[in-house]
């Protein structure tokens, strides 16, 4: 199989959301160019919506009228992450400052997944958050003025960092969180761009009380995540070149790029700029040989979303491909060590789950059409159907429409680079 094709992927996700959230907490209107119009940003929508914030429909050039730090009302409905991680747990920050009662509730996949880790620290700075006995939704927080803390979190997520450094800048304390390796910190930036003092050192991320947030005019770049999917087809394919522009480049986000280029794609970066504080450029990606690689320590955090795409693209490479240290593969929207092995079995690849990673060894040919379960994860449906075009197999995924989630266009644009 051959591509062809220059795109723009859609906007980043993780921006998206922290664009409506902050704007909401700002005090004026802000200006977001270039959001992500998916699933998961319609839910951090909706609950902001429930709490009085005016949000138009999300459209590429929009606006947020923000309420102020503290400025939300309660909302009188229990607030629906969905199927989204970052709605739940960066609101929780939230929600634990502002003096209300409120309940965070998700999809099957969301209800299933820990929120003892945001529950912890902002419990520690004084707000009452009620979990299910597994430390899963329904979490009913009851807010008001929260103390500081510098808490020390044992996973590297940039959704726990994010709602303690939240919960912090509504109360107006100080906080600090120290991670075991750098989560991706967009949070720090786009705050930083509103006037708010954070300094990081060492992985201790620090934020000082601000009065207010400034408004936000900002444009998202391409979500280095999607774009990987792209990224990987043409470095699995048999010729040609796939060209993707303003994709965001930060250095948290990148892992994936460099993973790519040490299996033998060729991977160029060009045009290279900033957007509102993140670098931005433009990917270009041809295939050469794919060798099998070990991705762990921390690398795994800035690659985080894509392990499942490399996994995948083990099964085409030569020799072994081994992930370790990603452990939080399993408390995503699906457990994705066991999914992604049972799905490259049941396509014929050799595969074994680690207690924390994965091993895979590349054989093309032993690739054999088969049936994907994705449990509803985007990124497994979109991560098989990479596989299926690179490899020329057919590959049955039971539920394509839950790209919706964070590539609506997927389907789309799979096409028109393979055409
Ligand atoms: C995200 C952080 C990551 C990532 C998720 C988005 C964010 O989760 O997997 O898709 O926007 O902060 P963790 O922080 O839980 O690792």
């Amino acid at each position: 199989m051959r591509v062809r094709g220059t795109l723009q992927v859609p906007g980043d996700k993780s921006l998206s959301h922290r664009a409506l959230i902050f704007g909401a907490l700002s005090t004026g209107a802000s200006r977001v160019r270039g959001i992500l119009q998916s699933a998961d940003v319609q839910a951090t929508a909706q609950c902001l919506r429930a709490m009085g914030v005016e949000i138009p429909e999300l459209s590429d050039t929009m606006s947020v009228q923000g309420r102020g730090l503290q400025g939300l009302t309660a909302p009188n409905i229990p607030l629906d992450a969905m199927n989204s991680g970052t709605t739940s747990r960066l609101l929780a920050g939230v929600l634990a400052a502002h003096p209300f009662t409120s309940t965070v509730i998700g999809d099957a996949s969301l209800s299933r997944r820990p929120m003892r880790r945001i529950a912890r620290p902002l419990m520690a700075m004084g707000a009452a958050v009620e979990l299910t006995s597994e430390g899963t939704l329904p979490m009913t927080i009851r807010g008001g003025k929260l103390t500081s803390i510098d808490w020390t979190s044992d996973t590297a997520s940039a959704q726990v960092k994010s709602a303690v450094l939240l919960a912090g800048l509504v109360s107006g304390v100080s906080v600090s969180v120290t991670e075991p390796s750098a989560s991706r910190d967009h949070t720090e930036r786009m705050l930083r761009a509103q006037g708010v003092g954070i300094i990081s050192e060492d992985n201790r991320i620090a934020l000082s009380p601000a009065s207010a947030l400034h408004p936000l005019d900002v444009r998202i770049p391409g979500d280095p995540s999607s774009a990987a999917f792209l990224a990987a087809l043409a470095a699995a394919s048999e010729g040609g070149e796939i060209v993707l522009t303003n994709v965001g480049l930060n250095p948290t986000r990148t892992g994936f790029l460099t993973t790519l280029q040490r299996m033998g794609a060729l991977v160029e970066l060009v045009d290279r700029g900033e957007e509102g504080g993140e670098p931005v450029g433009t990917v270009r990606v041809r295939p050469q040989g794919l060798l099998g690689r070990a991705v762990g320590g921390a690398m795994i955090p800035t690659m985080i979303d894509e392990l499942p795409l490399v996994a995948c693209l083990g099964a085409l490479a030569e020799g072994e491909t081994i992930i370790r240290d990603a452990t939080e593969l399993r408390t995503k929207e699906s457990d994705r060590i066991a999914a992604v092995v049972a799905n490259l079995r049941a396509l014929g690849a050799d595969a074994q789950e680690l207690p924390d990673g994965l091993r895979v060894i590349g054989n093309r040919r032993a690739l054999h059409a088969g049936a994907v379960t994705t449990f509803g994860d985007h990124r497994l449906a979109m991560a098989f159907a990479v596989l299926g075009a690179a490899a020329g197999i057919d590959v049955a995924i039971d539920d394509r429409d839950c790209v919706a989630v964070s590539y609506p266009a997927f389907w789309g644009d799979l096409a028109a680079v393979t055409q």
